[in-house]
């Protein structure tokens, strides 16, 4: 890497990149707060009121240029060649600039738009109107792409000089670990590693998950509620109520990783909010929480259907697409925990409620579901069978709640 980009810099490096004009200057640059571990961000607001978010990738610690931007700009390459995807480059904003030397890349900064994590801790508010738009605009990107060959021909192209063998499988579990984990996480989380070696049936749901991975659409693969848009007027708004950003990771891959992801970003905000101590048993803890699960499955339930609804054609793909989203949320679970570790040096009890909440939702995906979504398979499934004729399940899967309906107080 070359160049490090500073708010002293930036603004030359713009003027040289072509994409501002000496009289142009800058009437605003400010470094904008540190979501990623890995980005430099800075968010530059030039004279005439253009809005740039200017991104550069950390130098590794082995000195190798990172290479994760090329994915964000091979997707935007992605849409100016196949101008039939005009609907999809709409969700995303456009990709102005891209160093892969410096791996610096260049977006429009849409300010009329926030980000929809911050959003909901602000307004503590879940009007299942913002998931089903969400749902619908996922949908709308898998289903345009759903085993396009011509798409994943153009999306395995590697960046120069390296080699593009397959796409990266993302169901991955836990590293093996060794004795160098003790200089590098704190020794408090070194219980979550002891816990997940210790469940056998977690590592043996994740190795199924990885082996039964489909990749046949284009996916997002990092959609979290940090990388979600919502139009701050967007209940005055009749389409483009949300915006995807932050397309680093995107590529060729399974659609219910995806759904998946960002179903547990919504159960974090319940599982970050529980009441945790060590004499409150964790079926406790989960309805004790200041943000009841019951408030986000509203959301959660448009979520779904609203994707289902506009992709119902996933159905007969995946016949158990419904309980590998379940198992997928509980894959991504673990993983935040883990990236809370590793880049926050951070764990506490609520991490291993989490954690336990993610082995149920790895290793028992039918009777997760009604805990999760508070209703049934068919019942999530019933109106858009009635719309789009599905083929019916078998027979109901028998049900039963993993942890209790009511909460019982202790002593009593
Ligand atoms: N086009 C945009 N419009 C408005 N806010 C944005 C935009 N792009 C990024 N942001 C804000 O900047 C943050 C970081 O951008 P992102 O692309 O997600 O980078 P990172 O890889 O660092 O997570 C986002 O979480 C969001 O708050
Ligand atoms: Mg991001």
């Amino acid at each position: 890497m070359v160049l490090s980009l500073s708010s002293q810099n930036v603004i030359q490096y713009l003027r040289d990149a072509g994409l501002c004009s000496s009289e142009d200057g800058a009437s605003d640059k400010s470094e904008l707060p540190k979501n990623s571990k890995k980005n430099f961000n800075l968010l530059v607001t030039l004279a005439d009121n253009r809005n740039l978010l200017v991104k550069q990738e950390s130098i590794t610690n082995n000195d190798e240029t990172p290479h994760e931007f090329f994915n964000e700009w091979l997707f935007g390459q992605l849409l100016g060649q196949f101008p039939v995807l005009g609907n999809i480059s709409a969700i995303a904003p456009s990709v102005l600039h891209f160093d892969q030397e410096n791996s610096i890349l260049v977006r429009n900064y849409l300010s009329e738009y926030l980000e929809l994590g911050q959003y909901y801790q602000k307004n503590d508010i879940f009007l299942p109107e913002i998931a089903s738009a969400i749902g619908t605009t996922l949908a709308g990107l898998h289903r345009a792409t759903f085993n396009r060959r011509e798409y994943k021909d153009f999306m395995s192209t590697a960046p120069e000089g390296q080699f593009r063998y397959g796409f990266y499988n993302p169901a991955q579990g836990i590293n093996s670990i060794g004795p160098d984990i003790f200089g590098v996480v704190p020794t408090d989380a070194l219980k979550f590693y002891v816990l997940y070696q210790r469940y056998e049936s977690l590592e043996s749901a994740i190795a199924d998950l990885a082996y039964n991975w489909q990749p046949c659409c284009l996916t997002h693969n990092d959609l979290t509620l940090n990388n979600i848009l919502v139009h701050s007027r967007w209940e005055q708004l009749d389409n483009c109520l949300v915006r995807l950003i932050d397309w680093e990771a995107c590529s060729w891959g399974d659609p219910a990783f995806d759904l998946g992801t960002l179903l547990a970003s919504y159960l974090q905000i319940w599982l970050s909010s529980l009441v945790v101590d060590p004499t409150i048993e964790l079926e406790e803890s989960l309805h004790l929480a200041m943000t009841p699960l019951e408030v986000l499955q509203p959301s959660i339930v448009a979520l779904i259907r609203s994707y289902l609804n506009a992709f119902p054609m996933i159905l007969e793909y995946q016949h158990d697409f419904i309980l590998r989203v379940i198992q997928f949320a509980g894959l991504a679970l673990i993983h935040q925990i883990q990236d809370m570790i590793t880049s926050r040096k951070y764990f506490n009890n609520s991490d291993i409620c989490m954690l336990q909440v993610a082995k149920n939702l790895l290793t028992m995906p039918e009777q997760s579901v009604l805990t999760i979504f508070g209703i049934s398979e068919s019942t999530i499934l019933k109106p858009v069978a009635n719309l789009h004729k599905l083929p019916q399940p078998e027979k109901e899967q028998q049900l039963l709640r993993i942890y209790y309906e009511k909460t019982r107080l202790r002593g009593c």
